[in-house]
Parts: structure tokens; sequence; C-alpha cells
């Protein structure tokens, strides 16, 4: 069966993280990634730097009776403020904007870039950084050129780097993975 981008990015991650791993959501918008992430998980540590996803999120996670995630209102770029002494499993990115909201209020490279660079330190070996891009919307495409052009460059032997997309629809959202080899 061919999955859609969320189905098989969210079994990717059922796959790698179990209930002793740390992982890391990286936009929690309205909270269905970070809920997820919390039933596989130790403990999540979700990021946004609106406070309505903040808000969105905590109410997801009350309505669930959830009690492992901690909820950062900053930008991802900060990581390592915020989590300085613990090994990552696993981070998700699910980039663009909040849905229902300002639709110009998106993920940009510059931080998205930053975060991957200080999450990769963290990451343990087998552990994976997934990014769901939606290349038709707001500032998608100019993110994910320069996401395209990153992976690329990374060496192969430290990095196996998977890209799952439909490949004969223009525009359509793909799912890139980064596992860590070594
Ligand atoms: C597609 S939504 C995420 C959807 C979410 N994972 C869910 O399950 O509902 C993208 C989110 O990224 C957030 N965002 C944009 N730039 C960010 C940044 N630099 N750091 C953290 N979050 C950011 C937006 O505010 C938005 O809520």
């Amino acid at each position: 069966m061919i999955k859609k981008v969320i189905p098989f990015v969210h079994n990717k991650l059922k796959e790698t993280v179990t209930n002793e791993d740390y992982v890391i959501d990286g936009t929690c918008g309205n909270g269905y990634d970070t809920l997820f992430l919390s039933r596989i998980a130790k403990k999540v540590f979700a990021f946004d730097i609106q406070e309505l996803a903040i808000k969105n999120t905590e109410e997801r996670l009350r309505r669930n009776k959830v009690y492992n995630v901690k909820m950062i209102q900053d930008s991802h770029e900060n990581v390592d403020k915020y989590i300085k002494d613990k090994e990552i499993k696993a981070a998700l990115f699910n980039l663009g904007h909040l849905p229902g909201s300002d639709k110009r209020v998106v993920t940009k490279w510059p931080s998205t870039m930053k975060a991957i660079q200080k999450i990769k330190n963290n990451l343990v070996v087998n552990g994976i950084i997934a990014l769901v891009v939606y290349v038709g919307k707001f500032g998608g495409e100019e993110e994910s050129n320069e996401l395209l052009s990153y992976v690329r460059s990374l060496s192969h032997e430290e990095y196996n780097v998977i890209k799952y997309s439909y490949f004969n629809k223009e525009k359509a959202p793909y799912v890139i993975i980064i596992k860590k080899n070594k």
C-alpha cells in the first residue's frame, strides 16, 4: 500500500522510537504530531513560535490526559537552550504554517537548518530526523530547494537520507528522513 506522507512518517517514527526515548516535535502546531509522539516516546520536547499553536497543543494533550510533553514557545533553532544533556532518538519537523491560521507565518530554512544541525549533534546512532515538506505552500519551494541541497551534501557514511514523494505529482508534499549511521 502507498501511504500518504503523514502516515508514512508516523510509521517510520513508530519503527524507531521506544518508550525509553526522548524525542522532539520541532513544530507542534495543532498538536496532532505531538500527541502521536507522546504515545510512543518517554518524553517529547515540543516547540512552536506561536502562542496559538502552544495553546492548541496543550489543549489537545490535556483532553487526552498526556503528561510526558514539555511545551516550549520558542524557535526550534534554540533547541540547545532547552535540551542539554539528553540523547535524542527522533525529531519531527512538519514544516509550513499553522493550519487555520496566518499562512505567511511559516518555517524558514535558516532556522530549520540551525535546528537540524544542533539536533544532529545529540542524535543517537540509528536515530532519525524526519521532515514533512509542503512545496506548494507559501515559501515552501524555497525552503524545499535549500533543504534538498543540504541533505544531498551530508556524508552517506554518516547519514542515510531517504526521500518519499509522489514522483508524478508536481508540488506534492514529501518526506525526508535523515538517519544517523555512526
Ligand atoms: C504545519 S504546522 C505543524 C503541524 C503540527 N505538527 C500538527 O500536528 O498540527 C507548522 C508549524 O510550525 C511553526 N513554526 C514556524 N516557524 C517555526 C520555528 N522557527 N520554530 C518552531 N515552530 C515554528 C508554525 O507556527 C506552525 O504552527
